[in-house]
C-alpha cells in the first residue's frame, strides 16, 4: 500500500432487512427441494424478500440510518458508492437515487458492480478518496434485491439468495494507525461463464426471445463456483494475513461474504479461528450478495463486539469472477 496522508475510519454502520420471511419450507412448496438439503448444503434456514419496492428503497433506508446515527447533515456527505448487481435500472445509478432521496446535495456517487465481492471492492475504493485527502465523509452501501433476478423454477439457485442492504460511513482521521490496513483484490474474467446474468445488456438486449431463454435470471454452475470459492476465499485471507504478519489469534473478527457455510468454514479453518471470531448469519438471511458483509458487520457493531484497535478481516468471492479480502483496524471514531 502507498503511504497514506489520512486514515478512513469506519465510524457508523447500519443495515436493512425487509419484512417478508421466506422459509425453506415455503420454498419446498415452489420447487423440488427440502429443508434438509438446503441446510446441509448451504447453512441457509430462511431469507427475507422485499415486496413492491426496488433496491434503492433499502439503500436509502441504510443511508438515512447512517446520517441519523452520526447526527449528520446530508450536505456533509462527499461521496456515495453503492455496490449492487440489482440496480433499480440500468441508469441512472442507484447512487444517484440515494443522493437525491437523502438530500446529499454536495455528494457525487456511482454504482460498483462486482457481485458478491462488491462491498469489499467499494470499501477499498472509498478508503482511497479519504486517505489521499480528497474527501472527508464517504458512504459505502451494499444493497441487492436478489428476488428480482432469481428464477423461481430453478431449484439450484432460487434457494440460495435473499434481499437486504447494509452500509458504513467512512470519515477522515489523522491517526494513520486506524482504518484500512491492507487489501488484496482480484478478478478473473475467464470464469464469467459459470456465474452471470446475460439478459438486458448490450449483448442480449431484452426481447421476447431473451425472456423465453430466461436470460434475465441468475445463471450459476454451482459446483464449479463452489470449488473456486472454497479455495480462493481461504487463500486470499491467508495471503493478506501473512503479508501483514498476523496470525488468526490476532484477529478480533472475520466478516466473510455469506454464500455457503462450507466456504466460510474452510476459510476459518485455514486461518485457525475460533467460532466466536467468525460472523455468521447466512442461516437467517441467505446470500444477499453485496449486502452480506455490511449486514454482518452492522450486527456485530450493534452487539458491541468491536473496540478501537481490533483487527477485522472482510472477504468475498463472487461473479466475475471476483474475490478479495480487506484488513481493517477498528478506529475510535
Ligand atoms: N434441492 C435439492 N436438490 C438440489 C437442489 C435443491 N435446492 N439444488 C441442486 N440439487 C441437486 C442437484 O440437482 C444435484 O443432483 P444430481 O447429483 O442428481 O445431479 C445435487 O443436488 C448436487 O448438486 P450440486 O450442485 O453438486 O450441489 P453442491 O453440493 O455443489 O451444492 C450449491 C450446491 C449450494 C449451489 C454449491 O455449489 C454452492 O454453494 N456454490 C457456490 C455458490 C457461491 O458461492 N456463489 C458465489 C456468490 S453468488 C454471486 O456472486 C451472485
Amino acid at each position: 500500500m502507498g503511504e497514506k496522508k489520512h486514515s478512513a475510519v469506519l465510524t457508523t454502520t447500519a443495515h436493512f432487512v425487509p419484512d417478508r420471511v421466506v422459509t425453506n419450507a415455503d420454498l419446498e412448496k415452489m420447487v423440488d427441494t427440502t429443508d434438509e438439503w438446503i441446510r446441509s448444503r448451504t447453512g441457509i434456514g430462511q431469507r427475507f424478500f422485499l415486496d413492491g419496492e426496488p433496491t434503492s428503497f433499502m439503500a436509502v433506508d441504510v443511508a438515512r440510518q447512517l446520517l441519523e446515527r452520526r447526527q449528520l447533515d446530508p450536505r456533509e456527505i462527499d461521496l456515495i458508492i453503492v455496490a449492487t448487481i440489482t440496480p433499480d435500472m440500468m441508469f441512472p445509478s442507484t447512487a444517484c437515487l440515494v443522493q437525491h432521496q437523502i438530500g446529499a446535495e454536495r455528494a457525487w456517487g456511482y454504482d460498483l458492480s462486482a457481485a458478491c465481492s462488491g462491498f469489499a471492492f467499494a470499501l477499498v475504493a472509498a478508503a482511497q478518496f479519504i486517505e489521499n485527502g480528497a474527501h472527508r465523509k464517504v458512504m459505502v452501501i451494499g444493497a441487492d434485491k436478489m428476488s428480482s433476478i432469481i428464477d423461481f423454477t430453478d431449484r439450484s439457485t432460487c434457494v440460495l439468495f435473499g434481499d437486504g442492504a447494509g452500509g458504513v460511513l467512512l470519515e477522515r482521521a489523522d491517526d494513520t494507525d486506524q482504518g484500512m490496513v491492507d487489501f488484496e483484490l482480484h478478478v478473473d474474467g475467464s470464469g464469467g461463464d459459470c456465474l452471470n446474468l446475460r439478459g438486458g445488456g448490450s449483448l442480449h438486449p431484452t426481447t421476447h426471445e431473451s425472456i423465453d431463454q430466461r436470460l434475465h435470471y441468475v445463471y450459476q454452475e454451482g459446483r464449479t463456483v463452489f470449488r473456486f470459492a472454497v479455495v480462493k476465499m481461504a487463500e486470499v485471507c491467508d495471503s493478506l494475513m501473512q503479508k501483514n504478519g498476523l496470525s488468526g489469534d490476532q484477529l478480533k473478527l472475520f466478516v466473510p461474504h455469506q454464500a455457503n457455510l462450507r466456504i466460510i468454514d474452510a476459510a476459518a479453518e485455514r486461518l485457525g479461528l475460533r467460532p466466536e471470531q467468525v460472523m455468521i448469519n447466512i442461516d437467517r438471511y441467505a446470500n444477499t450478495t453485496a449486502a452480506t458483509i455490511p449486514i454482518a458487520l452492522s450486527e456485530a457493531n450493534d452487539k458491541g463486539l468491536l473496540e478501537a484497535g481490533d483487527n477485522v478481516l472482510f472477504a468475498g468471492v463472487g461473479g466475475g469472477l471476483t474475490w478479495g479480502s480487506v484488513l481493517w483496524r477498528w478506529g475510535k471514531g
